[in-house]
C-alpha cells in the first residue's frame, strides 16, 4: 500500500512553546512597532513566518555535533569537516566560511566590483542588491517574463530570460564582472530554475568569458524541483543534482540559515585564485581569521551536518508537500497567490487581492498587518517598500506587491499550517475594510527593517 499523507520525517524530542495574544494587544503592540511587523518582539507573535531563515529546527545530531566542535582559533578540526562537505557538495577550490550570506556577498562585491559595473541576475534579493549599489554598481533583474506575473504557471519560473542575457551580455559585456543567478528565486516567489537553464546560463558566461555565481541559499530545494519536474534527472538523488548545479558555476554565495538548516552562518565558494585571495584579506578586516569567518566552531560543525541532512529525501518531500499544502488551501478559496506554490514560502499578491490601495499606500504592509493583527501571523512585505526605492532617492512601485510567508524548516506542524490558511482565508474575505499606510520614517538602503508607518 503506498499511503498519501506526507508525514513529517521526524518526532518532536524538545518543544518551545508559542504564546498566545489577544486582538487588542496585538493591535496596540504593531502600532508601538510604527506598523513594521519587522519591529515586533517575536514573544507578541504567534506563528512566525517572517523568514526561513536561520528560524530552522536543527537535528539531535547537528546538536551533538556542536558539542564536539573544535574552537581553536586557526586551523579548527571543525573547520576541516565543514570545508570538506562543502567541497563535496560544490566541487570548488576556495570555501571561505562567513557569518552569513550578506557576508558573503559583501565580501564578494566589495572585492570585484568598480562603480559603473552591472551584475544581471534572474532577480536580485533585497541584500544582494543593496550590497551591489552601495558599490556604486547596478543589480539588473532579467527574470523570464512569466516570473513576474503571479498567476502564470510555468514549472520553473526561477529561469533566466536566455535570450535577454545574451543581448545584455553583448551590448553591455564590458561593464560585467560576473553573472548570477538565484536558486530558488526568493523575489519571485522561491521559484526554482531548471538544470537546463543553469547550462545555458553557463553556456553563455563561456561565451563571453564572465564567470558564474550561484546566490545558492535554497539550493536543495532546488535541487528537489529539479527531480520533480525535470523528466530527465526524476531517477537521481537530490545531492547528485546539486552538485550538477553547482559544477556549472564557477562559485557561490550562500546563507546556511537556508539550506544550511542552522541557526547562523554562510559561506563564499569560488575558484579563481586571485579573486579568492583578496577575499580572504577582506574577510580577515571584517569578519574574522578564514578558518572561522565570523563563526564558533560549533557553528561551523552544525552547518556541515545541515548540509548533509538537507539533500535527505524524506525530508526534501515533505519540505516542498508542506509548502504546497499551504498553497493548494489558499487557491482553492480563491486567495490569489503566486503559481505554483514556491520551496520556502507562500507569496500572497496583494496587488490582487487589495485594488484600491495604490502601490504608494503599499498594500503589500497593509495585508501582513492585517494578517498579524487579525490572528498573530507574521509574514513579510515583498514590494514596493521592500524595492521601491532607488538609489537616486526616488520612489517607485515594485512589479509585484507580495506577502511572504515563509516557512521555517521542520518548526511547525501541519495544525499549525490549517491554522494559517483558515486566517489568510479569513482576512482575505474582508479584504475591502483594508486600508494602506504612509511612510513616517525610513532609511535610503534596506529601509523595510526598520521603516515606520502611519494608517491613510
Ligand atoms: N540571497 C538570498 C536569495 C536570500 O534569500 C538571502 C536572505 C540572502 C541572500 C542573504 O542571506 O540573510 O544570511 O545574510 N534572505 C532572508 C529572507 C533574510 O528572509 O529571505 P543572509
Amino acid at each position: 500500500m503506498n499511503f498519501r499523507t506526507i508525514i513529517e520525517p521526524f518526532r518532536i524530542k524538545s518543544v518551545e512553546s508559542v504564546k498566545f495574544t489577544r486582538r487588542d494587544d496585538r493591535a496596540e503592540a504593531l502600532k508601538t512597532a510604527g506598523y513594521n511587523v519587522f519591529r515586533l518582539r517575536a514573544d507578541d507573535v504567534l506563528i512566525d513566518l517572517l523568514t526561513d531563515s536561520g528560524t530552522g529546527a536543527m537535528s539531535a545530531m547537528q546538536w551533538a555535533a556542536m558539542i564536539q566542535a573544535d574552537e581553536s582559533y586557526a586551523g579548527s578540526r571543525s573547520f576541516y569537516r565543514f570545508e570538506q562537505v562543502v567541497k563535496d557538495l560544490t566541487g570548488f577550490t576556495h570555501i571561505i566560511p562567513t557569518h552569513q550570506g550578506r557576508a558573503a556577498e559583501r565580501i564578494l562585491f566589495h572585492t570585484i566590483l568598480k562603480p559603473g559595473m552591472v551584475v544581471p541576475n534572474n532577480n536580485h534579493f533585497d541584500t544582494t542588491r543593496a550590497n551591489i549599489e552601495v558599490e556604486g554598481a547596478e543589480a539588473v533583474d532579467l527574470v523570464i517574463p512569466e516570473g513576474r506575473i503571479p498567476h502564470v504557471l510555468h514549472p520553473f519560473k526561477g529561469n533566466v530570460d536566455i535570450t535577454a542575457l545574451d543581448e545584455f551580455l553583448d551590448e553591455r559585456g564590458d561593464q560585467v564582472p560576473l553573472v548570477m543567478v538565484t536558486v530558488t528565486n526568493n523575489s519571485g516567489g522561491g521559484q526554482p530554475v531548471s538544470l537546463e537553464n543553469l547550462r545555458a546560463v553557463g553556456e553563455l558566461c563561456h561565451k563571453y568569458d564572465k564567470p558564474f555565481f550561484l546566490d545558492a541559499c535554497r539550493f536543495a530545494e532546488n535541487a528537489w524541483f529539479i527531480k520533480l519536474r525535470e523528466r530527465a534527472h526524476a531517477d537521481r538523488t537530490p545531492k547528485s543534482i546539486a552538485q550538477e548545479m553547482f559544477s556549472l558555476a564557477d562559485g557561490c554565495t550562500m546563507s546556511a540559515k537556508k539550506d544550511g538548516l542552522a541557526n547562523i552562518g554562510g559561506f563564499l565558494a569560488m575558484n579563481n585564485d586571485a579573486w579568492a585571495e583578496a577575499a580572504r584579506n577582506l574577510l580577515i578586516l571584517t569578519e574574522g581569521f578564514p578558518t572561522y569567518g565570523g563563526l564558533a566552531g560549533y557553528d561551523l560543525e552544525a552547518i556541515a551536518r545541515g548540509l548533509e541532512e538537507v539533500v535527505d529525501e524524506s525530508y526534501l518531500h515533505y519540505r516542498i508537500r508542506s509548502t504546497e499544502y499551504l498553497g493548494e488551501k489558499l487557491i482553492a478559496a480563491g486567495v490569489p497567490i503566486i503559481r505554483p506554490p514556491g520551496g520556502h514560502a507562500i507569496y500572497i499578491d496583494a496587488k490582487m487581492l487589495l485594488p484600491h490601495i495604490p502601490a504608494l499606500q503599499y498594500p503589500g504592509i497593509a495585508l501582513a498587518n492585517a494578517l498579524y493583527v487579525e490572528a498573530g501571523i507574521r509574514g513579510v512585505e515583498i514590494g514596493t517598500v521592500m524595492f521601491g526605492m532607488r538609489p537616486d532617492g526616488t520612489e517607485v512601485p515594485a512589479s509585484m506587491e507580495l506577502v511572504r510567508l515563509a516557512i521555517p524548516r521542520r518548526v511547525y506542524t501541519q495544525s499549525h499550517i490549517d491554522y494559517v490558511a483558515e486566517a489568510v482565508i479569513h482576512v482575505a474575505s474582508r479584504h475591502d475594510e483594508l486600508r494602506g499606510y504612509r511612510l513616517v520614517a525610513a532609511p535610503r538602503a534596506l529601509r523595510h527593517f526598520t521603516a515606520r508607518f502611519e494608517p491613510v
